[in-house]
């Protein structure tokens, strides 16, 4: 039977050079799947076959991506049962790839959008690969982002290229992903052309000039660049590697890293053959194991659904926002300005004087002369995102503005102030927002004329790094509202979570059971420093006690007045933390609130640099010898949070789980390898039954706070699992 090649298309000129046009009938991108499999076996057979016709080979894509590799609804599907064909199908493009190599004929990749993953894997089996400049070129491996490896063989041949430390430290172990030029300079591609018909013509020259092309690793006399670690040379360098690991995962429980090391390491040492079959190995290991399927899912498709407005209203024209006005220009007013700036958005940033403006702009200043230094862009541009930035005290100069953009002191009789002291100046229907952490949305937006228009839009910091912006609806926001909001957030280039109001939202009110619990712990008499090590160790970017002390203590100590206040208005009774006891003696009886009072849980020099955990920690709450097993103090972190999460579902502030995971891990530092906050759930070892098994324990041991919401202990009994089923 002929199996007529549909996604890879063969074009013959008169001159015998094929070009294999990458173009899947089926799909908006070329991926891995198993059409590609059986086209890529069919060329292969058919330029074999055919060989003595043919002077050269070059791929290349009909689509907007060059390649965009392995198709993740497939491997997010693989279990331990299923690995085995995995493994079979892999290990099969990579024998196809590796007779093309070997064919004795040139073989180059005219690379025109992106090539990750296994594009780029495809383009490192060609001789020759040449890169069209354009924005959508983007060429490396990141699969280490998504849990995996690359198993297309871009170790073994990356490893040949590069020389170990340089594939690892380039490529393989931070996922980086280059454009043209830099891909070029990293020597991951030969060359770069600027045009379509260039890049076609340079493939051809390449051909012309090298009718018997052959891979350096297949040339005699071939050594991996750098050496191998049977040489004692590179072997003293080996120690190193782990290190790096360890700095990057911080000992998290990230396999990818550690597979992609063994894998680099290994295959440097065997055959070519061998070393793809170690691979594989190791793949497949990563996309069987839970790690990955989390990754997947948070990165890939949470991210996706998240950033596709699967949360905005529907069938409301976009009206890109022109000119925004921020109210207040400290830390996060100053942020949010140089981010409209960026994204060319006009900006009045005002403030009470217009010193404290200034200093607002002073800061978008500071980034620019950095980005300029560091060639991430160039002084025109630097000149004219400034140009865009209006610092003002004035609020007449307001007029105009489509969009205002609140962040002044969190008080809300003051934000009450200043909205009224704009809304009659702005655009009649300007979107109006506030960047409150904590204050309901519903009470703020009674301080406007057009409470339809209210908003809140809840940045994080610092603005200029954080992906993260936090929509949150009030009682009378209206849809038109929402969908602007969203709108904004994405003109920013910024992701937006969308969530109901109450007090803390979403992010604010989970973080707080992450430090509570931190700190609680502290109070029970264990040593801090591991609980520390416990943060650190799951995964958490920021350790518990210092992230406290970056708050400040007085921070929890106010929305725990005004939240018990608001819990006792309503009739309930306040429930006590056994972190609060710890806060107040560190604030009243020891004077140390945080980082910017100048000591806290830690001690801080004179020029603000964070210096050891205070001593008196362990002379006023560690009981030595106190221990619990290291595990449960990283799940009562997680799972407080988890749990948290899960009431908020039931209480209707989230509404999409896409929306909590991606929010968890951009927002609050939820440990990526979890896939976020309800995909730890879902992929607690048992599932939810495992988890509420293990919740019930951990109550036992720890207090009712762990005791799992009613929602979760439902869904476990069903066999469900949290999704956003369509
Ligand atoms: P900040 O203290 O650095 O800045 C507040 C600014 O508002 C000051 O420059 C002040 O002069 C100005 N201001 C006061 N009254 C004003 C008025 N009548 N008109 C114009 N400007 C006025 O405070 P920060 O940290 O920037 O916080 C601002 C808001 O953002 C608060 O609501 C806070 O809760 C919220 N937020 C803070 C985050 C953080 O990490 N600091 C994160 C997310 C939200």
């Amino acid at each position: 039977m002929s199996t007529e090649p549909t996604t890879i298309r063969w074009e013959q000129d008169e001159t015998g050079v094929v070009t294999l046009v990458l173009d899947d009938p089926n799909q908006s991108a070329n991926t891995m799947n198993a059409a590609f499999r059986a086209s890529l076996a069919a060329v292969t057979d058919r330029l074999e076959a055919e060989k003595d016709s043919i002077r050269g080979v070059i791929f290349t894509s009909a689509k907007k991506t060059f390649f965009a590799g392995g198709d993740l609804r497939d491997l997010i599907r693989v279990t331990p049962e299923t690995a085995q064909d995995l493994f079979d199908g892999g290990l099969a493009i990579k024998r196809n790839l590796r007779r093309i190599e070997t064919l004795g004929k040139p073989v180059v990749a005219a690379i025109n959008g992106a090539a990750l993953g296994g594009g780029f894997e495809l383009a490192l089996a060609c001789h020759h690969r040449v890169a069209l400049d354009t924005s959508g070129t983007k060429i490396g491996c990141p699969e280490v982002t998504l849990g995996l490896l690359p198993g297309g063989g871009g170790v073994v041949r990356t490893v040949r290229l590069l020389g170990i430390a340089d594939a690892l430290l380039k490529v393989l172990l931070q996922g980086t992903q280059y454009n043209a030029t830099r891909a070029r300079d990293n020597g991951l591609v030969h060359e770069v052309a600027a045009t379509p018909e260039e890049l076609l013509a340079k493939a051809r020259a390449f051909i012309d000039a090298n009718p018997e092309s052959q891979q350096p690793w297949d040339k005699p006399g071939y050594r991996i660049p750098g050496g191998t670690p049977s040489n004692p040379k590179f072997a003293a360098n080996l120690p190193a590697f782990p290190a790096n690991l360890r700095k990057q995962t911080n000992g998290a429980p990230y396999p990818a890293p550690r597979n992609i090391l063994a894998a680099a390491v290994e295959g440097s040492q065997v055959d070519f053959e061998t070393a793809q079959v170690i691979e594989a190995r190791y793949f497949v290991e990563l996309a069987a194991g839970q790690t990955s399927k989390n990754m997947i899912q948070a990165f890939f498709f949470d991210l996706q659904a998240v950033n596709s407005g699967a949360n905005r209203p529907q069938g409301i024209e976009p009206r890109p926002v022109r000119k925004v006005a921020v109210l207040g220009a400290g830390m996060m007013g100053a942020g949010i300005a140089y981010s409209c700036a960026l994204a060319g958005i006009e900006v009045v940033l005002k403030d009470v004087s217009a010193a404290a403006a200034d200093k607002g702009k002073a800061y978008s200043e500071k980034l620019c002369a950095k980005a300029v230094a560091r060639g991430r862009t160039t002084q025109e541009k630097a000149d004219a995102l400034l140009a865009r930035i209006t610092p003002t005290a004035d609020p007449n100069d307001l007029a105009g503005c489509d969009a205002v953009i609140e962040a002044v002191f969190e008080d809300t009789s003051l934000k009450h102030k200043v909205f009224q002291e704009i809304q009659n100046i702005v655009e009649p229907d300007a979107l109006l927002c506030s960047n409150t952490s904590t204050l309901p949305i519903t009470a703020l937006a009674e301080g406007v004329e057009r409470q339809e228009d209210f908003i809140g839009l809840h940045f994080f910091s610092p603005v200029d790094k954080m992906p993260l912006v936090e929509i949150i609806k009030g009682e009378r926001t209206g849809d038109e509202a929402l969908a602007r909001a969203f709108d904004l957030v994405r003109q920013i280039r910024k992701t937006p979570i969308v969530v109901n109001d109450s007090r803390g939202f979403f992010t604010s009110r989970v973080i707080g059971h992450f430090i509570n619990e931190g700190v609680a712990m502290v109070g029970e008499g264990i040593e801090p420093a591991s609980v520390e090590q416990a943060a650190a160790q799951a995964g958490y970017p920021a350790k518990v006690l210092s992230l406290m002390d970056e708050l400040t203590l007085t921070l929890p100590r106010k929305i725990r007045k005004e939240s018990k206040q608001a819990v006792e208005e309503a009739g309930g009774t306040w429930e006590t933390h056994p972190a609060e006891a710890v806060i107040d003696r560190m604030v009243d009886e020891f004077e140390r609130p945080g980082r910017s009072g100048g000591a806290g849980f830690y001690e801080y020099g004179e020029d603000g640099g964070r210096g050891l955990l205070w001593p008196g920690l362990r002379e006023h709450f560690t009981k030595p010898g106190h221990e619990i097993p290291f595990e449960d103090m990283q799940e009562r972190m997680l799972f407080s949070e988890a749990l948290d999460t899960v009431r908020l579902l039931e209480e209707g502030v989230l509404t999409s789980v896409a929306d909590a995971n991606i929010g968890s891990i951009l927002g609050i530092g939820f440990p990526g390898w979890t896939g976020g906050v309800l995909q730890y759930v879902n992929g607690y070892d048992g599932g939810l039954a495992g988890f509420v098994a293990r919740a019930r324990e951990l109550a036992e041991r720890y207090g009712d706070r762990f005791l799992p919401p009613a929602l979760l202990v439902e869904k476990a009994e069903k066999g469900e699992r949290f999704t956003d089923a369509s």
